[in-house]
């Protein structure tokens, strides 16, 4: 729970950016120690707006890391560790678009984006094929390209209150499965993805979630579906869940409930998974540039259901602390 503390050393300035989600801070130095209050009121702010962007933070891996903890414990990935964490720093998920080349192969995002089932295929809420995703994320810009490359979070407790209230009642009572390569079209006719589908197939990362969770710390409801990672609404047959799901993904994606953030060498957003979803950048893929960004991820509950149900972890291991 929030905690209020008498004074605060840090005057913080925060500034709404959309009309229902996002605020710019101001007026602090995540380089400098924070104090209780300051932490408090971050946080309390956290749950206002879904995402805060803080701009001209000039912090190395180890403050990030610490930023992080003062939130909660930091996540370790379940099952075999994936991308690229800086030495000595495991911790951190760096996302750096020139070592992936390097790694994988040239176009190895490109052929994944080549194949996705829907222009919304992007959109999701970090690792909720873990049946306990991470609380909160907090991504750095280390590099920045000189234009594209934004990131956009949308609204998932006003996108809930948005639907009738016949359709929130029926939501209300469904549950979902999430996996990891939901929203790509892999084909086992296709020698390359049968080596990915072969990945997937011997360490599966599934859970079922609500489709609506109440937010551990606000009570709120909130959407818990993403195009990503939501394979299907289970007890419904495989059309039901497709015409269920491409609604809400239409719905949940809507203008009206995102915000849109244009990073530079420096900037920090902060976002609630419990309460968004987020969408990565395509549209600087096509020009040499550099975008090295690096993330930490708070551990996360298991979601609970309005009903007071809780995810199910099917395959694959919990998230653990590091
Ligand atoms: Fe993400």
């Amino acid at each position: 729970m929030v905690q209020t503390k008498e004074a605060t050393a840090t005057e913080i300035t925060v500034r709404r950016v959309a009309g229902r989600i996002g605020a710019d801070v101001s007026g602090i130095d995540l380089s400098a120690e924070l104090d209780d209050a300051t932490v408090s009121a971050i946080r309390r702010e956290l749950l206002v707006h879904r995402v805060l962007f803080f701009r001209d933070q000039d912090i190395d891996h180890a403050q990030h890391i610490a930023f992080g903890r003062h939130f909660g414990d930091l996540t370790r990935r379940p099952g075999k560790q994936h991308g690229i964490a800086p030495e000595g720093f495991p911790e951190v998920l760096s996302v750096d678009r020139n070592a992936e080349h390097e790694r994988y192969g040239k176009d190895y995002e490109e052929r994944f984006r080549r194949k996705w089932v829907s222009a919304l295929a992007g959109w999701h809420s970090d690792l909720t094929p873990a049946v306990n995703p991470p609380s909160m994320s907090i991504l750095r810009a280390e590099k920045t390209p000189p234009y594209g490359g934004d990131t956009q979070w949308t609204n998932m407790v006003a996108a809930y209150e948005g639907l009738s209230k016949p359709l929130r009642d029926f939501v209300d009572t469904l549950r979902a499965e999430h996996a990891f390569f939901t929203a790509v079209n892999l084909l086992h006719t296709d020698p390359e993805d049968r080596e990915i589908l072969k990945m997937y197939c011997d360490l599966p990362q599934v859970a079922i979630h609500p489709v609506v969770r109440v937010h551990p710390e606000t009570g709120e409801r909130a959407l818990f579906v993403s195009p990503g990672s939501t394979t299907r609404i289970m007890g419904l047959s495989q059309v039901e869940s497709r015409r269920v799901l491409d609604l809400l993904f239409e719905h949940l994606t809507s203008a009206e409930y995102t915000v849109r953030f244009r990073w530079e060498p420096g900037s920090i957003a902060f976002w609630d998974n419990r309460s968004t979803c987020h969408f990565a950048p395509t549209d600087f893929a096509h020009y040499d540039n550099e975008r090295v960004m690096h993330r930490v991820t708070i551990l996360g509950d298991v979601p609970v259901g309005v009903d007071g149900s809780v995810s199910e972890l099917v395959s694959g291991e919990p998230m653990a602390a590091w």
